[in-house]
């Protein structure tokens, strides 16, 4: 790989030794996948944040990094935590995890990092124009940069894009290059859909049908006549999740979608096969924790959620109309960024919303908090949060519409 003078320099540790590791790093990706330079990035995104993904190896790395005066030289925000930094407490997270979870921040924010906290840092002043380059690592935020907004990352690990943070530079290779992002396969719909949940279960087909092919596909969406802001912030993280994809074109909506004509290789998505994902997501829930009957009214659920990815402020408005005089029965957290939250606290939805028993968490989500032990079965209109729900925990899941798990949470 060419290196200009300055990048050579930080590989020889001009810039101290957390820099050089950084830039290590950097070489060694750009190696493996043949990168012939380097691009200068203009905003980072660095996800492995929660302690509990962590552990002590992950907080001594990044201390280590802190104390070798690594710095962050372009924008950089950071991931969801293990728990609400201000409001641990009543989350019921331990002391023991919250002092290492602080830790961890501390060791971000002596390199300079923002902690945001929020897997939609586009949604919070960490938002990349088009065609700008750049190095995130949250699948579901990738998704969105690259599609949604057309920026250009590749799915950076928490390292390769800590290490971006710090030298400012990413290896051009994957979907920094043009020949990268062209579509190689059209995926018809030709199912109505509507709602993030929906939009989350189409993520689901598509991205199984893209994990059977086996190969890094680039979808060229047809047949949807519009998405909002919501359902693609679902349909990115479900995409990602079951098909591990980091872009897709989607016409008449993406940008970048005009630029191309839909391929000839082409697979339909049919109604049919949306309601067998929707019945597989539930059945995903032949868990141990599971009933033969996935009746919603099930008493089993004992956890509902939404904000996987993080909400936006409509949905936590939307939540507050919904709640307001009402108590719920069953644990309910609701998940978003600081400024999100700190917004509802100005417009009166978080006063709503907590008076009704739920909670209201900032800086924190349903996945990365430390909360497996605590609940057997979850009802969300997240694909994502079913996922990992039943993966991680163990969880039996209840995919629902927004307004539908609102609603759960009450009966
Ligand atoms: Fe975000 Fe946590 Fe979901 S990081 S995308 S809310 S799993």
């Amino acid at each position: 790989m060419i290196l200009t003078p300055e990048q050579s320099s930080l590989l020889n540790g001009g810039r101290g030794p957390a820099a050089r590791k950084a830039m290590q790093i950097l070489a060694a990706l750009g190696k493996i996948y043949g990168a012939e330079r380097m691009l200068p990035v203009s905003s980072v995104q660095v996800s492995g944040v929660s302690y509990d993904n962590l552990g002590d190896a992950g907080l001594e790395f990044l201390a280590e990094l802190a104390d070798g005066g690594g710095k962050a030289c372009v924008l950089t925000t950071l991931n969801p935590a293990g728990m609400d930094i201000e409001a641990w407490q009543s989350l019921g997270i331990d002391s023991g995890f919250a002092q290492r979870q602080q830790q961890v921040l501390e060791a971000f924010s002596r390199m300079g990092i923002l902690a945001t906290c929020t897997c939609t840092p586009y949604l919070v002043g960490n938002l990349p124009h088009f065609g700008e380059h750049i190095a995130w690592s949250e699948s579901s935020a990738v998704c969105f940069a690259n599609s949604v907004i057309g920026a250009r990352t590749n799915r950076e690990g928490g390292p390769s894009a800590l290490a971006a943070a710090l030298t400012g530079f990413t290896p051009a290779y994957g979907y920094h290059l043009d020949q990268n992002r062209i579509p190689n396969l059209t995926v018809n719909v030709a199912s109505p859909l509507n709602g993030s949940d929906e939009f989350g279960l189409l993520g689901i087909v598509i991205g199984n049908a893209l994990e059977k092919r086996g190969s890094k596909l680039v979808p060229y969406i047809v047949g949807i006549p519009s998405a909002s802001l919501e359902e693609l912030k679902s349909f990115c993280a479900s995409l990602a999740t079951y098909g591990g994809a980091a872009l897709f074109h989607m016409q008449g909506i993406t940008p970048e979608a005009s630029f191309y004509q839909p391929p000839s290789d082409s697979i339909l998505v049919t109604q049919q096969a949306i309601e067998a994902a929707a019945k597989s997501v539930n059945s995903a829930s032949s868990s141990p924790f599971s009933t033969e009957n996935h009746s919603l009214a099930s008493p089993s659920i004992d956890f509902v959620t939404l904000g996987c990815p993080h909400l936006s402020i409509r949905e936590v408005a939307r939540i507050a109309e919904l709640l307001r005089g009402q108590q719920v029965k069953r644990e309910f957290w609701i998940t978003t960024a600081r400024p999100t939250k700190q917004l509802a606290d100005r417009l009166g939805y978080s006063a709503v919303i907590e008076s009704a028993g739920a909670r209201l968490a900032a800086d924190t989500c349903c996945v990365v908090a430390p909360i497996s032990r605590r609940f057997s079965s979850i009802a969300t209109d997240s694909a994502k949060a079913c996922y990992y729900a039943f993966a991680k925990n163990g969880w039996s899941t209840h995919l629902v519409p927004f307004d539908q798990a609102v609603r759960e949470a009450l009966k």
